[in-house]
């Protein structure tokens, strides 16, 4: 019995060893090709990026006026940008796909700069950058998406515009533009003459309509074309 037993306990750590061995060979497979990989096609993506925001930068405008700002790229930028959040502001998440003018075909390598007031209306606070806190970069990928997730603004506290988030876009063909403030739906402050503008443009209208999800947060999806 005790030599079965011995024999037991023998064969019980040859395997463990041999787990172990084994767990170190998927180690060394992991960490030393796979990881290599990795970090090789991140490089690549990585440089590729480069390329395409330096000659994006060359259609930022490049001084500093009342409204642009893809010449303060960051060196990495992503088709989703995350702004922080902000004490008693609701959370909301616009998202779409970037087209060419014929509004069929998806954009890619569109450099998306944009900016908003704060929960009370307000931009750059003291020490605060031009356009405050709330301004965000998109580089779109090759589907064209983009996605903003961010605090609901509020309007300016004069009230004299509806409540809106800026945008401009710049692309490997035409220097940096702006584009057609997004506004919210229900909103009582957008002017009848915005409605005329954007009216009939569906997916495309920048109107956006926004829904609260069980998580509290404001979805709205808007399209954008060049
Ligand atoms: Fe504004």
């Amino acid at each position: 019995m005790e030599e079965a037993g011995q024999a037991g306990r023998l064969n019980e750590s040859k395997e463990k060893i041999s787990m172990q061995m084994e767990n170190r060979r998927e180690f060394i497979f992991r960490f030393g090709v796979i990881a290599p990989l990795l970090v090789a096609g991140c490089g690549v993506r990585g440089t590729a990026q480069t390329s395409v925001l330096k000659l994006l930068k060359a259609n930022a405008v490049s001084e500093q006026l009342e409204w642009n700002g893809a010449k303060d790229v960051p060196d990495t930028v992503s088709w989703r940008s995350v702004l922080p959040q902000s004490p008693g502001a609701e959370r909301m998440i616009i998202s779409g796909t970037v087209f060419e003018s014929d509004r069929k075909t998806v954009a890619p390598e569109v450099l998306i700069y944009f900016y908003h007031t704060d929960a009370e209306g307000y931009y750059g606070r003291n020490g605060e950058p031009r356009h405050g806190r709330f301004r965000g970069w998109l580089l779109t990928g090759k589907d064209g998406r983009y996605e903003i997730e961010t605090i609901r603004p509020a309007a300016y506290p004069s009230r004299r515009a509806a409540a809106h988030i800026h945008m401009t876009v710049t692309t490997l063909k035409e220097k940096e533009h702006w584009i057609d403030e997004i506004q919210f739906e229900g909103d009582p402050l957008i002017s009848e003459s915005y409605r005329r503008k954007t009216e009939g443009r569906g997916r495309f209208n920048p109107i956006v309509k926004l829904l609260k999800g069980t998580d509290g947060i404001w979805r709205g999806a808007v399209d954008i074309a060049l």
